[in-house]
Formats: C-alpha cells, structure tokens, sequence
C-alpha cells in the first residue's frame, strides 16, 4: 500500500485515536475528508479541525461531505460518543474552518491528480463519501492504491443490531458499491477491532507520556470505554478505527484471510450485515482480505510511540 493517505472519517473518539496516529507518523496525510456519523456532519467535521489542531497540523486539508447516507435517515451514535462526539477531554473551538471543496468531489480530485496507485483510501465511518465519489468518476476504483477500512463484523456479529456494525449500517447502499468496486480492500471488522482492547494500564501509558497529545487521548479513551465495559463486561474498549492507520504502518500485527464479502442492503432483520465467506463455501469471487487476528500488544506499542511524538 502506498504512504499517501487520504481519511475519511466520523470523529468519534476513536476516529480521533485514528487521526493522531496517521498524524504523528510518517504517513503523508494529503486530505481529511468527514462524514455524518458518529454525531451529526457539523459536529464530525468541527471534532476533525480540533484534532488536527492536537495534533499542530494545521496544513492538513478538511473536507465536508454527505450529511447523511444515500438512502434513508441518518443513524448517529451519541449514546457511545456523547453529544459532541469527542467527550472526554475539554478542547478549545477549532482555530480553522473546514477547507473549500465537497469531500467526494475532493477525494476525485486529488485521486486522479496522483500518480496511479499512490493514494490509499482510509475509511473509519460510513463509506457515503466514497461511494459518492465512485458515482462520479468510477475511474478513482483502478487508480486508488487500495482502501483500508474499518466496518462489518461476521464471527463477532453486529455492534448496532445482531447482524450489522454501525459504520456499515448507517449506509449499507454506500458500502454494497464500495465492496463491488473491484478495489482493493483490506477490511477491519469487529472480528479483529474487538481484540484491541483498552484498559486502565494501556491508558495510564498515555498519561505518562507527559506531552498534551497523551492526555488528550487518555481522556477520550477514559470516556469512550464505559459503553462497552458496560455492555460486553470488558475491562476497556475496542479501539476500532487506529487499527486502521496501524494496518498501513505495521501490517504485521495484522492477520487474516482474502473472502468474498457481500452487503445486505434490503433484509429488515440484517440490512447492513457483512456477509464473508470466510470458509469458501459459495463461488462468489473474494472482494476483500479480511482480518480476523492481531497482535494488540503491538498495536498498543506502536500506538502510544506515535501518540508521544505530538
Ligand atoms: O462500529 C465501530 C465504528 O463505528 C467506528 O468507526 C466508530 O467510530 C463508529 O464510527
Ligand atoms: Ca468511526
């Protein structure tokens, strides 16, 4: 995968994890585009200026995109985020506003202006403004060095029903053309998210860090954790999106297996579930290499090492 990213995101305290870690990294960061979410677009492209603002990267561009998925009502998720979405943590206004440009008119620009295969897609919410992108010049699907997102989840099952995570059911339209794009996907379901747990000693490594960065994320994490301590009775929560970011700096933490992954997108009962032929059972060509393990002692060192160069 090439180094030039561009991210599109929900902030989202774990996006925001994300965002710093693609930030403090060598990772050329060429665009942040933003999607309704989480919480609502205002709020998600507001908490992405704030972060680029914990992180002094105030040159890094952010996009505004869709307001919503291409069908149906918006689905948020303040009940985990809390009603700005970046709880945890008090942080200043951000000291910018949102660069000019729609995020899939963006994400098509700056696409075909690189070299074939330089830009890798970042995904850590609904996939609305890639599949907008798609709709406009589906060329973007054979020069796009690939996507690597987070979304689904199939051993695991669902975060926001039985069968569906919520970045794919807030848009399963967008993600069924995303996962037929022909591109290549690396996808990081709750099969995988779910085993990178944050916990007391994981957090206090970032307090201890001494540096703005560091307190930062321990309050985010501090705050975002109590749904699921709660929910799956676990000590800390998955920090699903910098897994990610971490997937492009150290793929070696990751392992899993390319399968066919196709989306419900009609089904009351499973609309938005991600179904993977992880066994090879129907001839349905796969899509997508789908992590399943991780070394999440790992992850958390790499993690907590980039959180610290802020
Ligand atoms: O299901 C987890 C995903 O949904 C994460 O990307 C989180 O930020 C939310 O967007
Ligand atoms: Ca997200």
């Amino acid at each position: 995968m090439a180094t030039s990213i561009i991210i599109d995101t929900d902030p989202g305290q774990d996006d925001a994890v994300a965002l710093l870690l693609a930030l403090g990294s060598p990772l050329d960061v060429v665009a942040i585009t933003v999607v309704a979410g989480n919480v609502p677009l205002n709020l998600t492209v507001r908490n992405a200026l704030v972060v680029c603002d914990v992180a002094r990267r105030p040159e890094v561009p952010v996009y505004a995109g869709a307001g919503g998925p291409l069908e149906g009502a918006l689905v948020t998720a303040e009940y985990v985020h809390g009603p700005t979405g970046l709880d945890g943590y008090e942080l200043p206004d951000p000291t910018r506003q949102a660069s000019v440009g729609f995020a899939p008119d963006r994400i098509v620009e700056l696409v075909m202006s690189h070299p074939p295969g330089e830009i890798t897609l970042c995904t850590l919410g609904p996939l609305t403004n890639v599949a907008l992108a798609l709709r406009q010049d589906p060329a973007i699907a054979g020069r796009l060095g690939g996507i690597v997102m987070m979304g689904g989840g199939f051993f695991e099952g669902g975060n926001t029903t039985p069968a569906a995570e919520f970045n794919i059911f807030v848009d399963p339209v967008a993600a069924a053309e995303v996962f037929r794009s022909g591109i290549d996907i690396v996808m990081m379901p709750l099969d995988v998210t779910h085993k990178v747990l944050s916990n007391s000693a994981r957090v206090d490594a970032f307090k201890q860090l001494g540096n703005h960065a560091g307190e930062v994320v321990a309050g985010w994490i501090g705050f975002f954790d109590r749904f699921d301590r709660e929910k799956y009775g676990t000590e800390g929560a998955p920090l699903h999106d910098p897994c990610v970011i971490a997937y492009l700096l150290e793929p070696d933490l990751f392992s899993g297996r390319y399968c066919n992954v196709e989306i419900e997108t009609v089904s009351p009962l499973t609309k938005g579930m991600t179904v993977v032929d992880w066994w090879r059972v129907t001839d349905r060509p796969p899509n997508a290499h789908v992590m399943r393990d991780v070394d999440a002692d790992g992850f958390f060192a790499l993690l907590t090492r980039t959180v610290g160069l802020l």
